[in-house]
């Protein structure tokens, strides 16, 4: 690959060897995403001192707001600090939601490990022909690549969804042997965002759709199944902003336990953002409002850094199971 990166270069893993044995071990792998220095640092610090395995996810937008040359250096960066603490947890670096052949080629050649081609706003054979041509060509460099069947609620980068279409589990055989891919994201009942649920007093958050993931594993044994949309919107940081001049009513996430059920399950891949925006954002807006007259960005990003840090960890260990499986 001429003026390109080859992810092993960089000491990135593909996501095979993590999604084999967390499926062994009934956990499954954190998938976070990060557009900023602060964001890479709590994702990176927080793995290393819970010992766990871990994808740095970048999507489109990402690259767009922080420069796709950037954050190649900064995913660089991030691995010798690992290497410099004396830590050898795997690190996949991975495009989410690439919605393009060419998107999904260029973080390949920028040292990528794993790409998302996210399909899923097309028809069920569009879905896979664009899927398999990303797979042959990523596949000539050992990169990993992730498919989606059935769509989710929410906003996915340039697509939004207004109503969800749960996965047919009578198509993923087809999906995957047809396409090649090594990862599946299913739709159950998850969305993006911090409104996941519409829910009217006293009513509590609908269970997700645990019968269309066994019905999946049971068509695919032993096929990683990756869960997006799989925030918890933790109230705790939801109340904090609200309290601090903050507008979020109503914001409701995927309680924890059902998280912590999947990754017992095929789920090995769980993809985790608002929480992390929300904790940045409640940090922030104290922050700004106890101390008015501070106009240092390293005093309000610092404490939302670590503060963002321990809920990594508290994810590790509670929900993704991933902590100490490094
Ligand atoms: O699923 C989408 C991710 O949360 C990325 O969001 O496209 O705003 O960077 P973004
Ligand atoms: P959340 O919005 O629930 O954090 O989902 C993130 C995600 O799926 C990224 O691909
Ligand atoms: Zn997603």
């Amino acid at each position: 690959m001429p003026n390109t990166t080859h992810y092993t270069a960089i000491g990135l893993s593909n996501t095979k060897a993590m999604f084999e044995k967390a499926m062994k071990g009934g956990y499954a792998i954190p998938a976070y995403n990060f557009n900023n220095m602060e964001q890479l640092q709590a994702i990176i610090l927080g793995c290393i001192e819970s010992n766990s395995p871990v994808i740095l996810q970048v999507s489109r937008g990402a690259r767009d707001y922080a420069n796709q040359t950037l954050l190649k250096y900064m995913a660089m960066g991030a691995m010798q600090v690992i290497k410099e603490a004396g830590s050898k947890i795997p690190v996949a670096l991975h495009l989410d939601h690439g919605d393009t052949f060419e998107l999904c080629k260029s973080c390949v050649e920028s040292g990528f490990s794993s790409v998302m081609i996210d399909g899923s706003a097309h028809s069920f054979d569009d879905n896979i022909e664009l899927t398999k041509k990303v797979v042959e060509y990523a596949h000539k460099f050992d990169v990993s690549v992730e498919g989606e069947l059935g769509v989710l609620a929410g906003i996915e980068d340039d697509v939004s969804h207004e109503k969800s279409h749960y996965t047919k589990p009578e198509e993923v055989e087809e999906f995957v042997g047809r396409t090649g891919v090594d990862s599946l994201a299913i739709s159950i009942g998850t969305s993006h965002g911090a409104y996941k649920f519409k829910l009217k007093p006293g009513e509590s958050v609908p269970p997700l759709r645990f019968d269309i993931l066994a019905e999946v594993e049971k068509r695919l044994p032993g096929f990683p199944i990756v869960l997006h949309g799989a925030s918890s919107v933790v109230q705790e940081y939801v109340e904090m902003i609200n309290k601090y001049g903050g507008a979020l009513e109503g914001a409701v996430g995927v309680p924890e336990e059902q998280l912590r059920r999947a990754a017992k399950s095929a789920v090995c891949k769980i993809n985790i953002d608002s929480d992390g925006r929300l904790v940045v954002t409640a940090i922030l807006r104290k922050f700004l409002h106890d101390d008015p007259k501070n106009f240092d960005p390293r005093k309000y990003l610092g404490p939302a850094r670590d503060e963002l840090k321990k809920l990594i960890i508290l994810k590790n260990k509670n929900v993704l199971g991933s902590a100490g499986q490094a």
